[in-house]
């Protein structure tokens, strides 16, 4: 009866617990952290925490707790928000000499509220000031034709020319924010069909000729012609298309950005390198955060919003595949994508 009331009590509770036994196998999941985890409570029991929460850390600081028998708090990452909570991990022994028998973790949804709120403050505060600058420069540029049009009619096309290019970008700003938050909301949940990834880079590689040519890239596809997959090509054809025109944005003259791709074990890579300007290790961990750019002022100059990177790892999120970049700055970059070969039993 104690237990049930118990019981009751947790899941009427705001916050999130896991109770494993001494082995550290799970008994029970709260439903809120169940929800949030995407799992079901029911067939995660008997299993190991990683069924729940696969953070290497979290396990190590359990297995502390286990070993020493005293309690240990670690922070663990809650994708895909990138959330980080303090869990709390209190191992529970009949008395200080005998074995745990069993370990409670908890984890508080008032931090996790505090730090979503925070997040959209900072959000609101970014985009607010990416389209501050688009716009004081339209404003500035339609006064002026306005108020003092230039006598030369060059100078005059010059502004027309600055006001169109600065209200594209406005424009593209809100489409890839748009399409961020359609993917974030699973409104845009993946559409799985079997896919050729040689024809999706292919495709995108077309789309990117000219751009390439422009800057004095070569592109070239060295995916394997039979290579296939399951997966969302428009979504991936996406993902590629940020990826390559990245590579050909931060390429020099003379440079070449290259598209492979291989199939290991159940998963499919794909891999685009470059031989461009590269990225400093102090910025790699950040680059694939939304409005993230190394170099503010150049990308000022180019347009480019720093979202690029964020679909991408948005999509690469809802395909269950993982993002990782490698780079040497003044050498080039390489970015790989790996995605589960088969997206059994989803839709
Ligand atoms: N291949 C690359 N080589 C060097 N730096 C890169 C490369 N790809 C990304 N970066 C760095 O990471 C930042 C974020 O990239 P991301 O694609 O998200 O944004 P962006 O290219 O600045 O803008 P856009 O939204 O137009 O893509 C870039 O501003 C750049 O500094
Ligand atoms: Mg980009």
């Amino acid at each position: 009866m104690d237990a049930l009331i118990l019981r009751t009590i947790l899941e009427l509770s705001d916050d999130m617990f896991i109770l494993l036994a001494g082995d550290g196998t799970i008994r029970w999941v709260s439903p809120q952290l169940a929800r949030m985890r995407r799992v079901d409570a029911r067939s995660v029991v008997g299993r190991d925490l990683s069924a729940v929460l696969p953070d290497p850390h979290l396990q190590e600081a359990v297995d502390q707790a286990i070993a020493a028998g005293k309690s240990q708090q670690v922070s663990v990452k809650l994708n895909p928000d990138e959330v980080e909570l303090a869990a709390r991990i209190v191992p529970i022994a009949p008395s200080p000499d005998e074995d745990v028998q069993a370990v409670v973790i908890a984890m508080s949804q008032l931090e996790l509220v505090k730090q979503l709120q925070t997040m959209r403050r900072e959000f609101v505060a970014n985009v607010s000031h990416e389209l501050r600058s688009p716009l004081t420069s339209i404003l500035g540029y339609a006064e002026t034709l306005l108020y003092d049009p230039p006598e030369d009619e060059e100078q005059k096309t010059r502004f027309l020319v600055a006001v169109v290019r600065e209200a594209q970008r406005m424009q593209r700003l809100v489409e890839d924010m748009l399409n961020l938050s359609r993917i974030e909301s699973g409104q845009a949940s993946p559409q799985f069909v079997g896919a050729n990834l040689h024809n999706i880079v292919g495709r995108v590689l077309t789309q990117l000729k000219g751009q390439a040519d422009q800057a004095r890239v070569k592109l070239s596809n060295e995916v394997p012609p039979e290579l296939r997959l399951e997966c969302d090509p428009v979504q991936i054809e996406q993902v590629v298309y940020n990826l390559v025109s990245n590579g050909i944005q931060y390429t020099p003259a003379g440079g070449s950005v290259t598209v492979s791709g291989w199939a290991e074990a159940d998963k499919v890579a794909l891999r685009v390198t470059d031989t461009g300007i590269g990225i400093p290790p102090a910025d790699l961990p950040r680059i694939f955060e939304r409005f993230y750019r190394v170099d503010k002022a150049r990308s000022r100059a180019t347009g480019a919003t720093g979202l690029g990177l964020a679909i991408v790892k948005h999509i690469v999120d809802a395909h269950r595949g993982k993002v990782s970049v490698e780079s040497e700055p003044g050498h080039g970059s390489s970015f790989t994508v790996e995605l589960p070969a088969v997206q059994r039993g989803r839709s």
